[in-house]
């Protein structure tokens, strides 16, 4: 064996899917000790160049060697073996499992008759010593995205990984969560450990990143070590050219009323209450941000109002109707378009083609039809001209959408929603995961629709994203709307104190 300064090494790796050259020759090496990110715009292979390090694609070309020695990773399972576990963008979790169960799925080193107990107290152990909150014992669908993402980074760490990878690991957490996150994946590094982040957030990389590698279209093009480089090099580096941080909001014109909700009150999962009477409205031409740390009431806001959540007491009115119990289909027909949190989950059927995904809520419309069939070329062409329109990059239309890239997934989510007309748009996190180029066209088609008269109920945890896109912010604690307010008569720092349930003085909102 030779003596190595690398834990894990990959050299010239190339991998390519129909159509597409996923990795170009890609080298990569990883210290023990360090958080190495990997920067790219969406699509450019991040994923895949990790998800051959964690053993999921074989390499068509390249080599890897794990301290010093090479080795041929076939499955996940050889790659944790040889110590590289991988968080993934999309969880793999089974969502009828307790989170112990979960956490030892598949451990090959768990006897046939485990010992429930000893494994809770050690997965207790591990999330205590990580800040990694959850309790063992609760089941996953329980579970919220955050904490989903908590178990699976406990489930590599309960293998004893030496190498972490971390799909966009905050897409899904508050900022509060990402410091911690950070804290402990430094704790990690101080420890020997090299860890692996992937993320489109420029100022986290200025934060956590000893090096960078930026890969553009399956190749890397830099690598940079900390101190070297600016958040604007970065960016560049990325998508070959400058990026506006900013994207301007017109004024406009605040119409009628199109959601209103009641005094609603509705159950969280748990069974707990999950909103405790909110009463908000949203014009159409208008863009309500709700803010507030997630857990809050957030899902179940978004829940109620697209028909997914009963409603217990209070009642919602779209455009003066009342859609309060109506159920999905109904609130669909009435022109409510949804960009849900969990993409994969609720917003697109990922087995499914680009095609079938895109005419989903619209295959029972006469001019799709033909007789009782689906008229196949005309859905096609449809689709097609979708993806042409919103910049969706993919090369096959029937491929399953599970292989997109996130960015690509948002964009093909946008592009049914939008294409549908809605009166109402509710938006969850819709830039979660998005690379700056993409982030800078969802806003700007979410103000586009704006501009058009469309209501917008936006719901983010990112007071930047917030307060760029919304005419007035509703701040959600505990349930409850405490805070009501125009953006152009506040500031992050009071929206800040709301979130966290501090009541400053009440005011009117024009
Ligand atoms: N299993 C697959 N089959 C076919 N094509 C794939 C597969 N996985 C990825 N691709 C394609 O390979 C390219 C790289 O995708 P990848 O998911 O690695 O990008 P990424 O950098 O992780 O993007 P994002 O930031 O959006 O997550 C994309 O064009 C994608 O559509
Ligand atoms: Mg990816």
């Amino acid at each position: 064996m030779v003596e190595t300064e690398f834990l894990v090494e990959m050299r010239q790796v190339s991998k390519r899917f129909p159509g597409v050259l996923a990795n170009d020759r890609v080298d990569l090496a990883l210290r023990p000790g360090e958080i190495h990110v990997l920067l790219g715009e969406n699509g450019s292979g991040k994923s895949t160049l990790m998800n051959i390090l964690a053993g999921l694609y074989r390499p068509d070309e390249g080599e890897i060697y794990v301290g010093g020695r090479q080795v041929s990773l076939r499955s996940p399972r050889d790659a944790i073996e040889a110590g590289i576990g991988m968080v993934h963008q999309h969880f793999k979790l089974v969502d009828i499992f307790t989170v112990a169960e979960n956490v030892i799925l598949g451990d090959r080193n768990i006897p046939f008759f485990p010992n429930r107990r000893r494994i809770e107290r050690h997965i207790a152990g591990l999330s205590e010593r990580y800040g990694l909150r959850v309790d063992p014992q609760v089941r996953v669908w329980q579970l919220s995205v955050g904490e989903r993402q908590r178990v699976e980074i406990l489930k590599m760490l309960y293998r004893g990984c030496r190498v972490l990878i971390l799909d966009e690991p905050t897409a899904v957490l508050t900022p509060g969560e990402a410091r911690e996150l950070f804290r402990n994946l430094r704790e990690m590094a101080d420890r020997g450990q090299a860890v692996v982040v992937i993320t489109h957030k420029l100022q986290e990389v200025m934060e956590i990143a000893d090096r960078v590698t930026v890969l553009r279209r399956g190749r890397a093009v830099a690598m940079l070590e900390r101190g070297d480089f600016t958040a604007r090099d970065l960016a560049w580096l990325m998508v070959g050219r400058d990026v506006v941080f900013q994207v301007k909001k017109p004024p406009s014109e605040r119409g009628e009323i199109v959601l209103e909700l009641r005094d609603v009150h509705a159950l969280s999962d748990f069974g707990r209450p999950g909103l405790r009477g909110v009463s908000l409205t949203v014009h159409a031409g208008e863009i309500l941000g709700v803010a507030g740390v997630a857990g809050n009431g957030q899902r179940e806001l978004a829940e109620v109002v697209t028909g997914l959540r009963p409603v217990r007491a209070g009642s919602i009115h779209l455009a003066g109707c009342n859609i309060t119990n109506v159920g999905v289909r109904r609130v669909i027909d009435y022109g409510v378009g949804y960009i849900p949190e969990d993409r994969l989950g609720a917003g697109l059927v990922p087995g499914l083609g680009t095609v079938d995904n895109l005419i989903l809520k619209d295959y029972r419309r006469p001019e799709f039809r033909r007789g009782p069939f689906l008229d196949r070329r005309r859905s096609r062409e449809r689709a097609l001209e979708r993806v042409k329109r919103f910049d969706v990059r993919l090369s096959d239309l029937e491929a399953p959408v599970k292989l997109l890239s996130g960015g690509n997934l948002q964009r093909l989510l946008l592009a049914r929603e939008i294409s549908a007309n809605p009166s109402l748009i509710v938006a969850v996190y819709p830039v979660r995961g998005l690379d700056v180029g993409a982030t800078e066209d969802v806003h700007r088609m979410l103000l586009e629709q704006r501009s058009a008269g469309t209501a917008i109920l936006l719901i983010s945890e990112d007071l930047d994203e917030i307060f760029k896109l919304s005419d007035r912010i509703a701040v959600l604690f505990e349930g409850a709307v405490t805070g009501l307010l125009s953006v152009d008569w506040t500031d992050p720092e009071k929206i800040g104190l709301l979130m966290m349930g501090e009541r400053p003085a009440e005011e009117a909102v024009p």
